[in-house]
């Protein structure tokens, strides 16, 4: 069952992959080489710390460029939405785990690591779930069975459950929810026993935010930690999600963190994002690394802490830019998945001596777009962060006879397989924190491999 699915899934990852867009990124950064592409993987620096380093991910998107660095850069993955009640069972007794076993599939053929998340929430329940009226039998028989059919499924496929999500209010008070409401906090220990029964070699975790700190948040749970520990409910490990705001990483991270590991449980940084309000700017950027290398680095001091997880890699996949206005820029990877300073200050804290690329870079991202049999759609994307610039002109050469017929928002020739394009009179700049965009047809013939471009 499990080998058939996973085979399955993994077929259809191949051919989507295949299929996939391909995005050629070009850095430029006062005439330095694209640097990153040499650097030591996060995921390595992480295994020589003996720490896991991780990312959340969305399944449709594990192809290309973003396929590419989830999995060469991390050693474990959560699915950001995948394993919400909501997304596994919108209707109650049908089950969709085309996502969830997606990204299973993926973690597997690049060897990483799985947290599953989460599976007693409050938020992202289907509606047949929270619109119901249940008594107190029929709602804790609804999470039994909801536990174990998930773990289950996945029974020694991952590493670690978020089995209850963000159960305190910030008083440290129990949250009002479907849960707490229903059937009292007794659902925490019945959770974390039916989840353990499921499957015994999983590590079970309760997760919150604002538990970073030492506050009474944090203290409620670590409370709560210590009496399921003395009553012998099965719990492994403390979340801590970690989605903070520039320049307010709490000073007594590692305290926490230790305090949780003296009772006898792991810690994980399972959400970690360090939001900044918009534009970005090259100052922000530096707070940002220094904000992140703190952040790693406590875990790093504390032998307990396994794992740190960003909550997105790329600034073109957090949540942060939506559900906070006028915030954003919180990963570690820009939107064009040029590593930013925060990339290299998670480095660091892992023990990189790889000196960074200067801070403050254009880059120059190609696409491809539409292709149909004799044709195709390009795309060229200049984005600044952290520098900005005037006028632009963008090279790239063409390996397998692509010419190009039109181009627009951009002045283009091509002599032989060499293409150069240059700005139009009214796009030259592209400000810190912004960027341009042109495009072009081109025919081909055979193959059409994505050329790697240069920005000067
Ligand atoms: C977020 C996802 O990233 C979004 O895509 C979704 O719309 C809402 O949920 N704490 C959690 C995560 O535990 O599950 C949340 O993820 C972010 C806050």
């Amino acid at each position: 069952m499990r080998t058939s699915r996973t085979s399955r899934t993994f077929g259809n990852l191949l051919r989507a992959g295949l299929a996939g867009l391909v995005v050629g990124v070009g850095l430029f950064a006062a005439g330095a080489a694209p640097a990153h592409a040499a650097d030591t993987p996060l995921r390595d620096l992480a295994a020589a710390q003996g720490k896991v380093i991780g990312t959340a991910v969305t399944g449709s998107k594990l192809t290309g460029t973003y396929g590419d660095l989830a999995g060469s850069q991390f050693s474990s993955l959560t699915p950001g939405n995948a394993m919400k009640w909501g997304t596994v069972e919108p209707t109650r007794g049908s089950f969709n785990w085309t996502e969830a076993d997606q990204i299973v599939a993926f973690a597997q053929a690049h060897g990483q690591q799985v947290r599953g998340h989460t599976l007693v929430w409050h938020n992202q329940n289907p509606s047949w779930l929270t619109n119901g009226t249940w008594t107190p039998a029929q709602l804790s028989s609804l999470l039994q069975n909801h536990i174990s059919t998930e773990v289950g499924r996945y029974k020694g496929e991952i590493a670690a459950w978020d089995v209850v999500n963000e159960p305190f209010n910030e008083d440290g008070t129990y949250r009002s929810t479907i849960w707490y409401d229903g059937l009292g906090s007794d659902y925490i220990a019945n959770a974390l026993t039916w989840a353990h029964a499921a499957d015994p070699n999983a590590k079970l975790y309760i997760n919150d935010y604002n538990v970073e700190g030492v506050n009474a948040k944090s203290t409620a749970l670590y409370n709560l930690v210590k009496d399921l520990k003395s009553r012998g409910v099965p719990i492994d490990g403390v979340g801590l999600q970690a989605h903070l705001i520039l320049g307010q990483v709490p000073s007594s991270l590692q305290q926490n963190i230790q305090r949780f590991a003296d009772l006898g449980v792991d810690v994980a940084i399972t959400e970690l994002d360090i939001r900044m309000a918009l534009p970005s700017d090259s100052t922000k950027l530096a707070q940002q690394k220094a904000d992140f290398k703190s952040v790693v680095a406590a875990c790093v001091a504390v032998s307990r802490c396994v794992n740190v997880t960003v909550w997105g890699f790329t600034d073109s996949d957090s949540w942060v830019d939506s559900t906070f206005p006028g915030y954003g820029a919180a990963t570690p990877y820009d939107a064009n998945y040029a590593p930013k300073p925060a990339y290299y200050g998670i480095a660091e804290a892992l023990g990189s001596t790889t000196t960074p690329p200067p801070t403050g870079a254009c880059t120059a991202a190609y696409s491809v777009g539409s292709q149909w049999n004799t044709g195709f759609t390009g795309q060229v994307t200049i984005s600044c962060s952290g520098a900005s610039l005037s006028s632009w002109h963008v090279s790239w050469t063409y390996g397998a006879g692509q010419q190009i017929t039109q181009a627009w928002n951009a002045t283009c020739s091509q002599s032989g397989t060499a293409v150069s394009c240059a700005n139009a009179s009214y796009n030259g700049t592209v400000a810190d924190g912004s960027s341009v965009t042109f495009g072009f047809n081109a025919s081909w013939s055979g193959s059409n491999p994505v050329p790697a471009v240069t920005l000067s």
